[in-house]
């Protein structure tokens, strides 16, 4: 495990590398300015915090296939974007209402709510300028595949799809059926893009790429319960985010249903069939084993 965490914040650094230079001063070839106040909020979104396990996923998976980090990372970044927006907008006085998001003020608290959306949305769409340059891929039909993915993953039928349900859920009483859609959506969505956009990068077989897809489908179901027992079972300083807060407002969540243990059990259920779908790389994934282990059994 201890290799793993050096291994996560060394991607983590080559990864915020990656987001520093895509929203430097220079405005690129195609942009008029960049207005500073604008990229102020999105630097303060994306930049110094966070996991980034999204990244290490694409980046790991895409390295089964022999894609060296230096070639992923850009794809990584993108995908990090739209997750550095998700948190920005979930945060905002109509969604979650939160004013600590990585240890610190969240954006709109920082800026104002104007500014939180529009620098969420400029997130969203630099990550799609990210993954349609060429730096991703030489071959244009790949990038092309990788536009789709990631829109899908983020979009109607995606994670806003996801925070749509999840936000009608409030107050009411959810079957498990209708919370498992309701993850699958708001975070699974992303996790599963990440593990797949590696497949693609990396020329998977059909059958790795379904394995793949497989696999962080079930870790990204178990990612959000760990994400719900820590609201409980944690503190704002370890998790850099309030805590508590769904029993309040009445989230739709397993713990809510079934109580924190039973949660936990179902996400050492999902941690198996997550790892069980890697059988197909053998030793060569066990980097991505750890990182599963992480995402279920991690304290913040
Ligand atoms: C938080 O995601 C939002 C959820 C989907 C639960 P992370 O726990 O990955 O947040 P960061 O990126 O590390 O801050
Ligand atoms: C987050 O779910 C899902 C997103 C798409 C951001 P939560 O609302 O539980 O995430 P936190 O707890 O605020 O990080
Ligand atoms: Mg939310
Ligand atoms: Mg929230
Ligand atoms: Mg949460």
């Amino acid at each position: 495990m201890s290799s793993f965490k050096s291994l996560l914040s060394q991607h983590a650094a080559t990864v915020e590398k990656a987001l520093a230079a895509a929203l430097a001063n220079d405005r690129l070839e195609g942009e008029n300015t960049r207005p500073a106040r604008l990229l102020e909020a999105m630097r303060y979104s994306a930049l110094a915090g966070g996991k980034r396990l999204r990244p290490f996923l694409l980046i790991e998976c895409a390295g089964l296939f022999g894609v060296k980090s230096a070639q992923s990372v850009q794809a990584a970044a993108a995908l990090e974007c739209i997750h550095c927006y998700s948190l920005v907008h979930d945060d905002l006085p109509a969604m979650d209402d939160d004013d600590l998001r990585r240890g610190k003020p969240t954006t709109h608290r920082a800026f104002d709510e104007a500014m939180a959306i529009l620098a969420g949305d400029a997130l969203l769409t630099l990550s799609f300028d990210m993954i349609a340059s060429e730096a991703i891929h030489p071959d244009g039909s790949v990038r092309a595949d990788l536009v789709q993915l990631y829109a899908k993953a983020a979009g109607l039928g995606g994670m806003v799809g996801g925070q749509v349900l999840d936000l009608a859920a409030e107050g009411k009483s959810l079957d498990e059926a209708a919370i498992t859609t309701l993850q699958a959506m708001k975070t699974g969505a992303l996790i599963r893009c990440a593990c797949e956009a590696g497949a693609i990068i990396g020329n998977a077989k059909p059958d790795e790429r379904v394995a793949l897809r497989a696999f962080g489908f079930a870790i990204g179901q178990a990612f959000q319960l760990a994400d719900d027992i820590l609201d409980i079972t944690s503190n704002a300083e370890t998790m850099g985010k309030q805590t508590a807060k769904d029993g309040g407002r009445g989230k739709g969540t397993l713990v809510e249903l079934h109580g924190v243990e039973a949660t936990r059990q179902r996400a050492q259920e999902l941690l198996g069939q997550a790892v069980g779908n890697l059988s197909v790389f053998g030793d060569r994934a066990e980097t991505l084993a750890n990182a599963a282990e992480f995402m279920v059994n991690r304290d913040h």
